[in-house]
C-alpha cells in the first residue's frame, strides 16, 4: 500500500474522550487504554492536554513511555506556554506529535479570542514554529473550521505549512456541518491551498447532529487522509466521530474508498470493552459494529438466510471485529500462571506483585460464587480492583440489606472514612436506594444522582452485575463503577467509587476555554 493511499486513525479517546462529563481517567487508566489503542495498531493516540492539570501531564508523560508503536500526541493551544509543556510532556515518546490549534471562525475569534483574523493567523504561525522545536511531527488545528470562512481557512493553512505544520486538521467543533458540504470543503480547500500536497489533510468531527462519522467519511471520499475519532463515540456533548464505525466503513467499502487503514480491526471490540469498563460509559445494544446486537439476527428470515449462506444478511463478520462467543476461559481450579496468562492475552498487566495477588485473590472468591469466568468478567474484576486501589477516602467494609414482601428495605453497612471505621444505616424505596441512603447517613456527600445503570456482564442469573452511577456536585459530574454477582454491592460499590471521585481536588482546564 503507497502512503497516499493510507488512511491515518488518529484516536483521541484520551483526550477529546475525557472531555465527556465523568469520563476522566487516571494515569493508569489512560496507560491501559494507550497500550490497547496500540495493539488495534492505531497511527496516532492523543493521550491528553499537558497544561490542562499535573496529572494531565504525567499521564501524558506515562503513556508517552509506555506506547512504543504508535504516535503519541499531546495537544495545546496557540500558546508558548501550552507547547512547551506538551514538547516535555512527550520527551520519552518513540514517536512525538504537537498537536496545536486556535479558533478561526469569525464567532470565536470576535466573542472568545477577542482577536483579529492577523493577529489569529500569526499566533499560528508562532506556535508552529515553537512546536517545531520540539518535534517534526507538527499538527495544526482550525478550531470551529466547520463555520469558519472558507478563504481565511485557505490562508491560515498555507501559511502554517509554510511555518513546518505537517497535517492540517479540520474540526467541525459544533458538529454542524452537513455531509456533501464538508466533502466539499475539504476538496475545496484542498485545490486551493498551493501548498497543499506538503501536509496530510485530517479531519475531527463531532456528533450534535448525529453526522461524526457522515461527514468523516464525506471528507475520506474528497481526500481527507486523517480521520480523529474515539472509541465508542466517546466524546463531550453527543460524541466524537466513532473510530469503529469509520474504519469498518472504510474497510468493508473498498469500492467506495480509495485508501485503507492499517488497523488490526480484530482488537476493535476489546478495546470498546475497556474504554467501557473504566469511563462506566456503557455501549449501547445496537450501536454499530460494538454493540451486544450488531451481529445478532433475531428473525427467522435473517437466521435462515445467515445459515445458508452468511452473505444474505451479514457485510462484516463478527470475528474480524474481535467478537467471540463467551468462551469459558477461567474456573474455580485454575491456577495463579493461568489467571496471569489469560489476562496478558487480554493486554492486562499488573505493575506490582501484590496488585495480581489483590486481583486472583478476586477472582477466586468470584469462582466460588460463579462456575464460569469469561474474559468480561476478568475485565470487570480488574477495573474493580484498580478503582479500589486508588487513594481512596471511603471503603465499603461490609453490606447487609433485608428486603421482604410487605417490609420497607433496611440497609446496614460499615464503611472506612479516612480509616475509621464508621457504621450505617437506612431505609429505602428498595434495596439499593436503602444502600445508597445509608452510604449518605456516613459520608454526606452533597451530591445528586444523576444516572444509576446496571448491565450483566455475561449472560445467566449467575453474572456479574455492572453498576455505573453518575453524581454531580456543584456542576461537577463523576462516574463510579462496581461489579459484583450481587447487585446491591455492585450498586453501593459503584456510588462509593464515585463519591471518593468527587471527594478528590478538581483541577482540570479545559482546552477550549480560550488564551487564558
Ligand atoms: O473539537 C475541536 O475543535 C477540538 C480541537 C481542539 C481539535 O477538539
Ligand atoms: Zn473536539
Amino acid at each position: 500500500m503507497s502512503h497516499s493511499d493510507q488512511l491515518i486513525v488518529f484516536d483521541t479517546t484520551l483526550r477529546d474522550g475525557e472531555q465527556s462529563p465523568g469520563a476522566s481517567m487516571t494515569k493508569d487508566e489512560k496507560v491501559r487504554i494507550g497500550k490497547a489503542l496500540e495493539k488495534l495498531r492505531v497511527d496516532v493516540i492523543e493521550a491528553g492536554f499537558p497544561i490542562a492539570s499535573p496529572g494531565d501531564f504525567e499521564a501524558v508523560a506515562a503513556v508517552a513511555k509506555a506506547v512504543k508503536d504508535s504516535t503519541v500526541c499531546g495537544l495545546a493551544r496557540a500558546l508558548d506556554k501550552d507547547i512547551d509543556r506538551a514538547g516535555e510532556a512527550l520527551r520519552e515518546a518513540n514517536s512525538a506529535r504537537i498537536h496545536t490549534f486556535i479558533a478561526t471562525s469569525p464567532i470565536h475569534m470576535q466573542q472568545k479570542l477577542r482577536m483579529q483574523p492577523d493577529e489569529v493567523v500569526a499566533q499560528a504561525v508562532h506556535a508552529v514554529k515553537r512546536a517545531r522545536q520540539f518535534t517534526d511531527n507538527v499538527e495544526f488545528s482550525a478550531e470551529d473550521a466547520g463555520r469558519s470562512e472558507i478563504d481565511f481557512l485557505c490562508r491560515i493553512f498555507e501559511a502554517v505549512i509554510d511555518a513546518g505544520a505537517t497535517t492540517l486538521n479540520v474540526p467541525d467543533t459544533v458538529g454542524y456541518a452537513m455531509p456533501h458540504q464538508f466533502g466539499d470543503m475539504i476538496r475545496t480547500l484542498r485545490e486551493r491551498i498551493p501548498n497543499a500536497d506538503k501536509a496530510v489533510f485530517s479531519v475531527h468531527c463531532h456528533n450534535d447532529l448525529g453526522l461524526a462519522v457522515a461527514n468523516s467519511l464525506s471528507a475520506v471520499g474528497n481526500g481527507a487522509r486523517q480521520v480523529e475519532c474515539t472509541i465508542n463515540g466517546l466524546g463531550e456533548r453527543a460524541g466524537n466521530a466513532s473510530l469503529e464505525e469509520i474504519v469498518m466503513a472504510v474497510r468493508t467499502r473498498p469500492d467506495i474508498f480509495s485508501c485503507q487503514s492499517e488497523l488490526d480491526t480484530t482488537q476493535i471490540v476489546a478495546c470498546s470493552k475497556l474504554v467501557s469498563n473504566i469511563t462506566g460509559f456503557p455501549v449501547q445494544p445496537n450501536k454499530a459494529i460494538v454493540g451486544a446486537n450488531a451481529f445478532a439476527h433475531e428473525s427467522g428470515i435473517h437466521q435462515d438466510g445467515v445459515l445458508k449462506s452468511r452473505e444474505t444478511y451479514e457485510i462484516m463478520r463478527a470475528e474480524d471485529v474481535g467478537w467471540s462467543q463467551n468462551r469459558m476461559v477461567l474456573g474455580k481450579h485454575s491456577g495463579r500462571n493461568a489467571f496471569r496468562t489469560r489476562l496478558e492475552s487480554l493486554g492486562i498487566t499488573f505493575d506490582a506483585e501484590e496488585e495480581l495477588n489483590a486481583a486472583f485473590s478476586r477472582f477466586k472468591d468470584l469462582a466460588d460464587k460463579k462456575h464460569e469466568i469469561f474474559d468480561e468478567d476478568l475485565q470487570a474484576l480488574v477495573t474493580d480492583t484498580r478503582t479500589e486501589s486508588v487513594n481512596e477516602r471511603v471503603k465499603l467494609i461490609s453490606l447487609k440489606v433485608c428486603s421482604e414482601t410487605g417490609e420497607t428495605p433496611r440497609a446496614h453497612l460499615v464503611i472506612s472514612l479516612d480509616g475509621e471505621e464508621e457504621p450505617g444505616e437506612a431505609v429505602g424505596g428498595g434495596p439499593v436506594d436503602a444502600a445508597f441512603k445509608s452510604i449518605e447517613s456516613i459520608v454526606n456527600s452533597g451530591t445528586q444522582l444523576q444516572l444509576y445503570s446496571v448491565n450483566n456482564i455475561t449472560s445467566g442469573t449467575d453474572a456479574q452485575g455492572e453498576v455505573t452511577v453518575r453524581l454531580e456536585k456543584g456542576g461537577r459530574i463523576v462516574n463510579g463503577q462496581g461489579a459484583d454477582t450481587d447487585i446491591v454491592i455492585a450498586s453501593a460499590k459503584a456510588y462509593i467509587n464515585a463519591v471518593n471521585k468527587i471527594l478528590e481536588p478538581p483541577s482540570k482546564a479545559h482546552p477550549q476555554n480560550g488564551n487564558v
